[in-house]
C-alpha cells in the first residue's frame, strides 16, 4: 500500500515482536493516560482486542503508528481506545488508514458503531475523526488524568 502522500507502508495486525516499538510510540505520543507495558501485552493477545500497526514497507519494518480498539460481549459498540503515529510519519495518511482498518475489523466482529473519546484541545485528532464521520454527542468534563475535558464521539458502521 502507498500512503496518499509519500511513505510506503503496510497496515497489519500487531504481533508480539512489535511490543517494544509500540511502547516507544506510546511514551513518545502521550504524556498521560499511557497504556502500561502490562496492558499493551494484554491487548497484543486479547481475543476482543483490535490492535493494528502501520509498518514501513522497507527493510527496517519500523512500526510507524498503531490503533487500538476493543469489543465487549455485552455491546455492539466497539471502543476505539488509542491512536498514535510517530512524529516523523504524521500527516501522511497513516492515522486515517489505521482508523479505517479498525472500523472494518470492528464491523467484521459484529459491531454496529465505534465510540471514542478525544481531548477537546486535540484539534488535529478531532478533525481526523470528523472527516471519518464521527459525530460528537457528549461532553466529558475533566475526563483525563490531567484534568483535560473530552468529547465523546461515535460513528455508525453501515
Ligand atoms: C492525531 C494523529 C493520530 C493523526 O495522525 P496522522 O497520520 O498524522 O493523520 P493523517 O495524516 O491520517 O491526517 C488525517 C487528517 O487529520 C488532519 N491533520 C493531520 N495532521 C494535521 C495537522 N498537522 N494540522 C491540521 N490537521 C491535521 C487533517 O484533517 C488530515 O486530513 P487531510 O490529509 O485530508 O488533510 C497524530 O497526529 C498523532 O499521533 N498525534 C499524537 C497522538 C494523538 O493525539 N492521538 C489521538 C488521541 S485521541
Amino acid at each position: 500500500m502507498k500512503a496518499g502522500k509519500t511513505t510506503h507502508f503496510v497496515i497489519r495486525k500487531a504481533r508480539p515482536e512489535d511490543f517494544s516499538q509500540l511502547m516507544e510510540l506510546e511514551t513518545g505520543s502521550f504524556s498521560c493516560e499511557r497504556l502500561s507495558p502490562r496492558r499493551m501485552h494484554h491487548w497484543l493477545e486479547a481475543p476482543n482486542g483490535i490492535l493494528l500497526v502501520a509498518v514501513a514497507a522497507d527493510a527496517t519494518r519500523h512500526v510507524l503508528g498503531y490503533c487500538l480498539a476493543f469489543t465487549r460481549s455485552d455491546s455492539t459498540v466497539a471502543r476505539a481506545y488509542s491512536l498514535a503515529i510517530s512524529p516523523a510519519a504524521r500527516g501522511k495518511g497513516l492515522g486515517r488508514l489505521l482508523m479505517e482498518g479498525m472500523a472494518k475489523a470492528s464491523k467484521r466482529k459484529g459491531c454496529t458503531a465505534v465510540r471514542l473519546e478525544v481531548a477537546k484541545n486535540n484539534t488535529i485528532a478531532i478533525t481526523l475523526y470528523e472527516k471519518l464521520n464521527y459525530s460528537t454527542y457528549m461532553s466529558l468534563p475533566e475526563y483525563y488524568e490531567d484534568g483535560q475535558d473530552a468529547w465523546r464521539m461515535q460513528k455508525p458502521l453501515n
